[in-house]
């Protein structure tokens, strides 16, 4: 089926993307398709993220909590599964909360081999992992983490958490800490293969949303832009987000989608996220401004928006990655030939190549055949 196509496609370039982050800089080289939050600090990046995955396991709350890039690969799993029906999220799925479960678990590229299968300690050690490259007190550094997540229960998508645009420095930030953070996420979302999820808290002005103007920056016909309204719920009663949904605000050609995240106090007590999003989904379709149109609404429909773009997005890139990939082997090749010899000699160079070579070959061969018919999941 079409969507098994896209899971296919989208799996090997997750494979390419560690394969590259693993060779460093001639990643940069290569621009995979990935989807990036964009926002002012505490707008809700974080919480949509995980609401998406549909569990528990990234540091959020108020303040700066988000220091480091998150590289966040969600690996549906569905097709080796003998039980799964079709993706979905977790959010459209009942009881997920379970503790361990033996389908869902975590890697880090950082820890290789070692599989996570308690989120709350993949949460602990993004914050471990992060105290350890910026310290304690509110430093911030550039330096991604590279997390998978494989689970049955997740749409294929590949997501970066990333930290929120601020102003005033606080703790170890330097003084320049605004444009060092903007530099940061411009490295992300100036690339044409990112899709930028800009999110505005919908309790703030929308004409003053940090994330969007930079969104504008980087992608000013809108092509690549979603908009996301957080803290719907936190909106001053009798006022709501439908003059912005219907574009009569600030027109965003991909659209915007409200959503209800878990607030401070849920967070602190714990609530679980399928109750969240239950609340979510109630929320929706019981308030007179939404209940015609919640079926646009919340986090499922995110999800689903999301996994759609990023399958016409891929199809548009295939070309030039396969371009860029092809001339870089071949540069390989030519480098190759002037050390004098093939690969398979136990040279420590020669071994990135041949992985470098195989996961090229098997993008090369899916693209090939899949490029023409690639279709969208709905
Ligand atoms: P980030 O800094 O943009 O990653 O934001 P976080 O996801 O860490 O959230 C910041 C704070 O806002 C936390 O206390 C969340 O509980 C709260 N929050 C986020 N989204 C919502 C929402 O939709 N409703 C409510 N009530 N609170 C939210
Ligand atoms: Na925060
Ligand atoms: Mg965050």
């Amino acid at each position: 089926s079409s969507s098994g196509l896209g899971t296919e496609i989208v799996s090997v370039i997750n494979k390419l993307q560690d394969v590259f982050t693993a060779v460093g800089s001639s990643a940069s080289q290569i621009d995979l398709p990935q989807i990036c939050v964009l926002g002012s600090q505490s707008s809700g990046k974080s919480s949509v993220l995980e609401n998406i995955v549909g569990r528990d396991f990234l540091p959020r709350g108020t303040g700066i909590v988000t220091r480091r890039p998150l590289v966040l690969q969600l690996i549906n799993r569905t097709a080796t599964s003998a039980s799964a029906g079709s993706p979905q999220i977790n959010g459209a799925d009942k009881g997920t909360d379970k503790a361990a479960n033996a389908d869902e678990w975590g890697e880090f590229l950082h820890l290789p081999g070692e599989k996570f299968y308690d989120f709350g300690k993949i949460r602990d050690e993004i914050v471990r992992d992060t105290e350890a490259k910026t310290g304690k007190n509110a430093g911030i550094s550039p330096q991604p983490i590279n997390l998978r997540i494989f689970s049955p229960n997740v749409l294929t998508l590949t997501l970066v958490d990333l930290p929120g645009l601020t102003k005033v420095p606080v703790g170890d930030q330097p003084r320049d800490i605004e444009k060092q953070i903007r530099d940061m996420l411009l490295k992300y979302i100036s690339k044409p293969a990112c899709i930028v999820l800009a999110v505005t808290a919908a309790n703030t002005d929308l004409a003053n949303s940090d994330g969007l103007k930079m969104a504008r920056e980087v992608d000013p016909d809108g092509t690549r832009t979603i908009g996301v309204l957080t803290k719907v719920d936190l909106m001053d009663k009798g006022t709501d987000v439908v003059d912005i949904l219907a574009g009569r605000i600030i027109p965003l050609r991909l659209g915007y989608v409200p959503v209800v995240n878990r607030g401070q106090r849920d967070i602190e007590t714990l609530k679980p996220i399928s109750q969240a999003l239950d609340h979510e989904r109630e929320y929706f379709e019981n308030h007179p401004s939404y209940k015609g149109k919640a079926q646009f609404c919340g986090t499922p429909f995110l999800a689903r928006k999301l996994n759609m773009i990023l399958m016409h997005h891929i199809r548009a890139t295939i070309p030039d990655i396969k371009a860029r990939i092809t001339q870089q082997l071949q540069k390989y090749n030519a480098e190759l030939l002037s050390l004098g010899g093939p690969l398979g000699d136990g040279n420590a160079g020669n071994v990135v190549l041949s992985v470098i070579t195989e996961f090229t070959s098997e993008f090369r061969t899916t693209i090939d055949g899949n490029t023409n018919d690639l279709s969208l999941n709905e």
